[in-house]
C-alpha cells in the first residue's frame, strides 16, 4: 500500500508522516530529508541540491525522479523477497511530471499508489509554522519555538545536538516556496481527484487529532478497495 502526502509547506506532512508512518507500518520516503541527507554528505550531488533548496526553488523532476527512483531500489533491496513494502510519499510527487514518473515507477514494479492524503491549513497558519520551526540537524527531529519546543527550548530531546532555524525558513523562501505550491503542486490534486484516490484531512488542530484522522482515513479507504 503506497500513500502520498500532500499539502502546503508548512501544513505538517513532515510532523504526521513520521507518526503514521510508525502507526500503519510504511516505509517513510520524503524527498527533502533524501536531498537534506545528500547535502550533508557534502557530496557533487549534495552541492548542485544546495543551490536549488537554499532559495525555496524545486529540484528538477529528473534529477527527483532519479532520486527517488534509487531510494525504491534501496528499499526494495533490504526487503524480504525484494518487494518495496508500503511507502509514505511526503514532499513527492510536485509537479505533474513527478506524478506520471511516479506511476510508471510503481507500474514497473506491478504496484500502485493506493490513497492521497491532502493537508490543509489558512495560510498564515502555514507562515507562523513555518517561521518558528526548528530542527535537529544530527537526527532530523522537528520542533516549533511555541507548539512543540525542545525541553530546554535548544537541544534535541533524542540527540541532544543544538536545533536550528531551516535554511528555506526565511521570509523570502517560504513565500516563494508557498508561491510554487500554489502554481506547481496545487494543480496536482486535480489528477488524483479524477483517479478517485484523493482524501482531504484538516490539518489545522493538534498533532494527534489530525494523526488520528489521517490513520482513519488511509485505512478505510485501503479496506474498501
Ligand atoms: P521539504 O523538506 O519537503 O520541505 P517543504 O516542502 O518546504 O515542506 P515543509 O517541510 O516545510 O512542510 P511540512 O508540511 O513537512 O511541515 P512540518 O511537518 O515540518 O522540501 C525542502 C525543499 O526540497 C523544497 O523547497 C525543494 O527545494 C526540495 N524538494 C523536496 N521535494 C521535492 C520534489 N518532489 N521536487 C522538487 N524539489 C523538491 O511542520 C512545520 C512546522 O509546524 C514544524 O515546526 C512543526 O512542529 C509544526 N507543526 C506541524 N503540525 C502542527 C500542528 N498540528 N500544530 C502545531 N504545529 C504543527
Amino acid at each position: 500500500m503506497h500513500v502520498i502526502f500532500m499539502g502546503p509547506q508548512g501544513v505538517g506532512k513532515g510532523t504526521q508522516a513520521t507518526q503514521v508512518a510508525g502507526t500503519l507500518g510504511l516505509v517513510h520516503l520524503s524527498t527533502g530529508d533524501l536531498f537534506r541527507a545528500a547535502i550533508k554528505s557534502g557530496s557533487e550531488l549534495g552541492s548542485t541540491l544546495k543551490t536549488y533548496l537554499d532559495a525555496g526553488d524545486l529540484v528538477p523532476d529528473e534529477l527527483t525522479l532519479r532520486i527517488v527512483d534509487a531510494r525504491l531500489d534501496e528499499i526494495a533491496a533490504s526487503a524480504p523477497g525484494g518487494l518495496v513494502p508500503g511507502a509514505l510519499f511526503d514532499g513527492f510527487p510536485r509537479t505533474p511530471a513527478q506524478a506520471e514518473g511516479l506511476d510508471a515507477m510503481l507500474e514497473t514494479r506491478g504496484e500502485s499508489v493506493a490513497v492521497v492524503v491532502e493537508l490543509t491549513a489558512p495560510r498564515d497558519v502555514l507562515i507562523e509554522r513555518l517561521a518558528g520551526r526548528r530542527v535537529c540537524p544530527s537526527c532530523g527531529a522537528t520542533y516549533h519555538v511555541t507548539y512543540n519546543p525542545p525541553a530546554d527550548g535548544i537541544h534535541c530531546d533524542n540527540c541532544g545536538t543544538a536545533v536550528e532555524q531551516r535554511k528555506d525558513d526565511t521570509p523570502d523562501a517560504i513565500e516563494r516556496r508557498l508561491s510554487l505550491y500554489d502554481e506547481q503542486t496545487a494543480p496536482l490534486l486535480e489528477y488524483y481527484r479524477g483517479q478517485g484516490k484523493l482524501e482531504s484531512v484538516d490539518g489545522d488542530r493538534d498533532v494527534e487529532a489530525v494523526s488520528d484522522d489521517i490513520v482513519r482515513v488511509i485505512t478505510g479507504t485501503t479496506a474498501s478497495t
